[in-house]
């Protein structure tokens, strides 16, 4: 960048989402909704073993109803140019690595038609021993090559073992997060329709262009002859970035009735085996620190699982590597193969469990060395990155504590832990967290900008809104760049027929699109400064251009910080946790919109407590399978669970992230809220919860050493 931040006239406007009026009227079209005719509907069979073979395949009960068209297996469907990526290489072998696994589909004429045609579908397997089960001292365990996003497996600084063992004061616990489902309010859906020989997509997609490219690759298809449109998502999370099997499935089909449009949505139950999940982590975390409270040593290491069929290496240790300076550092990650469904990135992957773990020891260590955890993080701010020796380009994780504690009426709060009552046998506590989040820039998109012969300007670019509010801060970001109001700005996104861009990930896109559009925006404006006099040319005026780079992002750390206070009461008599009160605030940039981007820090934070008390998905080893697979047994936190929370921003200025001044606010506001809640937990009753979900068992525990709340 060249340190030059674009004037915010419709950036930092509340505006209300353009897409709003059409979503509470029901006529923004999600994937499933697409119109078609004479649509054919697709059922998946899933494997009802863990792992094994079938040897035999019965379809006639199902092939029966005139209502079936086909019942796809193994045995009949296409081959795929590809096998490279085993998660989506469905019905290509007879061979089954968990169960749920897809291995079959039925294509009928009604949903319900292909619902109990696929329960008629019948394998004969050969079945084989399965492992599931998640343990730190796994005999399979392995040391993976790079974890997710291109991070090192293993960073050590100094002597981590020798400096914790010198320690004044020490602190070694271990920390534990559950298996977690996305579980996204739209499930995976797909309407897969050849026109004029070209395969259309209306899929639930991060990345249009990304999930093209894969099923191009899958498929042996020029990538032009597949036209994917996603507009709307409901709900994705990192669930619906790479490509899964469901989609491939429809595909399959699509292929097996090439003249009927054909149509899949997943059920809820479905989605707990074919659509991704976040790893569960077994982290040790180690600290010590001098008699001023000053760490002189930090490790942490942690084990997680991956498929067998295919690694997914969660990047849970690398928080740590950039939250606090200590001379001597050692973070390690390790992987569990299992005859699982394959991980993915799930809202803010290796972040929020990362971050679970460090800032609850972190509460943990501040209490040993008696100082408060607000000051105790203060003190061990790093002046630069520590891992990489590198300045910030922006870092207020100090301010945000400050801040946060003022909002909170922390000051003058009591340390000792389980002294505080309210009426009805509640318990009450307060504890903070830290959260954080990088600023990621993917290279690999495109904007085109028109300027019409009416004075609106076009604006086109395959980027995504799931939810986040893409349609709006977009044309935002495109009518500072233009000098143009909001209103003369139309947006297209969400299609493969508009310049590529990267799929919405990593809290990136709107630095990554964004910057993209404001660059096209700069090029248009010198074209028709240079090139009319007078009127428009009825074909209009038209720029393009790829997200240039940032050198900035070679010599500065990119973060977005912040900071979570939450207030919980613990039932003495039940262990019922609530959390009346949660404050965050975040130092993350120029916020370009704060309604829309408020609603993402609340939805943040909102599910950081469901992380806390609720989500944990309950394996039945016998079988291989998550049992809890539907929204009745895996709760996500309602708004019966939410109480008061409050969003603040801090204003940051940054010229070095990109020309918005922006960073991404779509994951930080989950990292942390789990350890906030954890610690204050801790604070109102004394025990210490070191696993997730707080559920009301953990206070009544036999564990010997551990304190349980009185009876
Ligand atoms: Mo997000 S979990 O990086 O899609």
């Amino acid at each position: 960048m060249d340190g030059i931040t674009l004037p915010g006239r419709a950036i930092g406007t509340p505006l209300d989402r353009s897409d709003g009026p059409a979503k509470v009227t029901g006529t923004a079209r999600y994937a499933y909704e697409h119109p078609v005719d004479r649509p054919v509907y697709l059922h998946p069979v899933q494997a009802t073993v863990a792992v094994g073979r079938i040897v035999g395949v019965h379809t006639e009960a199902a092939l029966a109803d005139p209502g079936v068209l086909t019942v796809l297996t193994h045995e009949n469907a296409r081959r795929l140019a590809s096998l490279d990526d085993p998660e989506v290489a469905i019905l290509q072998t007879p061979e089954v690595p968990y169960r749920g696994r897809i291995v079959g589909g039925v294509v009928a004429e009604s949903s319900e038609v292909a619902r109990r045609a696929a329960g008629l579908v019948r394998f004969d397997y050969r079945a084989e021993p399965h492992d599931v089960l998640l343990r730190a001292d796994h005999p399979d365990r392995y040391v993976p090559e790079v974890m997710n996003g291109g991070f090192a497996t293993d960073s050590i600084h100094g002597d981590a073992e020798a400096a914790l063992a010198g320690a004044a004061v020490r602190h070694d616990a271990t920390y534990t997060t559950p298996w977690q489902q996305h579980a996204q309010i739209e499930p995976h859906a797909t309407i897969a329709i050849w026109v004029d020989d070209r395969l259309v997509l209306h899929v639930a997609s991060q990345g249009v262009h990304r999930l093209r490219e894969s099923l191009a690759a899958l498929f042996g298809l020029e990538p032009e002859r597949i036209r994917i449109s996603s507009p709307f998502v409901g709900g994705a999370f990192g669930g619906k970035l790479h490509t899964h099997p469901d989609v491939v499935l429809a595909v399959l089909a699509a292929f097996a009735v090439p003249g009927r449009p054909v149509k899949l949505a997943l059920t809820r139950q479905q989605m707990f085996a074919e659509v991704g999940y976040r790893t569960p982590t077994i982290q040790r975390v180690r600290l010590g620190a001098g008699p001023d409270g000053r760490l002189v040593a930090v490790g942490h290491e942690t084990v997680q699982q991956t498929a067998r069929i295919k690694e997914f290496a969660e990047q849970s240790v690398t928080p740590t590597r950039v939250m606090y300076a200590a001379p001597h550092r050692s973070t390690t990650h390790r992987m569990v193969p299992l005859d699982v469904p394959v991980p993915t990135i799930m809202r803010a992957p290796g972040k929020t469990p990362g971050m679970y773990a460090l800032e609850s020891a972190m509460d943990e260590m501040a209490i040993a060395c008696g100082q408060d955890p607000v000051e105790f993080r203060i003190a061990n701010e790093p002046p630069v990155d520590p891992e990489l020796g590198r300045p910030f380009s922006s870092r207020n994780l100090v301010a945000c504590l400050r801040d946060g504690a003022r909002r909170f009426g922390w000051a003058g709060r009591d340390p000792a832990p389980g002294v505080r009552r309210a009426a009805g046998g509640w318990l009450v506590g307060t504890g903070v967290a830290a959260s954080m989040y990088p600023v990621y820039r993917m290279p690999g998109s495109t904007a085109t900008i028109r300027l019409e012969p009416d004075g609106r300007y076009t604006v086109s670019i395959g980027a995504a809104d799931l939810g986040t509010g893409t349609w709006t801060t977009l044309a935002q970001i495109a009518a500072d760049a233009l000098a143009a109001p909001v209103g003369r700005i139309d947006l297209r996104i969400g299609d493969t027929e508009l310049p590529p861009a990267i799929a919405a990930g990593g809290s990136s896109g709107m630095t990554s699109w964004g910057s993209a559009v404001v660059e096209a925006a700069r090029r248009l404006r010198a074209r028709a400064a240079a090139e009319h006099v007078g009127a428009v040319p009825p074909q209009g005026i038209e720029a393009s251009a790829e997200m240039p780079d940032n050198p900035e992002m070679e010599r500065l750390s990119m973060y977005a910080f912040g900071a979570q206070f939450a207030e919980v009461r613990v039932h003495e008599a039940t262990g019922e946790v609530r959390v009346p009160r949660l404050v965050g605030v975040f130092a993350a940039g120029r916020i370009i919109n704060p309604k829309t981007g408020r609603s993402q820090l609340l939805g943040g934070m909102s599910m950081g407590i469901s992380m806390a008390l609720h989500e944990r998905c309950v394996l039945d080893p016998r079988f291989g399978h998550v049992v809890n697979h539907d929204l009745a047994g895996y709760h996500i936190a309602t708004n019966a669970d939410v109480g008061c929370v409050e969003v603040h921003t801090l204003h940051e200025e940054d010229p070095h992230v990109n020309p918005m001044g922006s960073k991404g606010i779509g994951e930080l506001g989950i990292v942390g809220t789990a350890a906030a809640i954890a610690n204050a937990v801790h604070h109102a009753t004394g025990v210490r919860v070191r696993d997730l979900p707080i559920t009301p068992d953990r206070f009544f525990g036999t564990v010997a050493g551990v304190r349980t709340l009185a009876r």
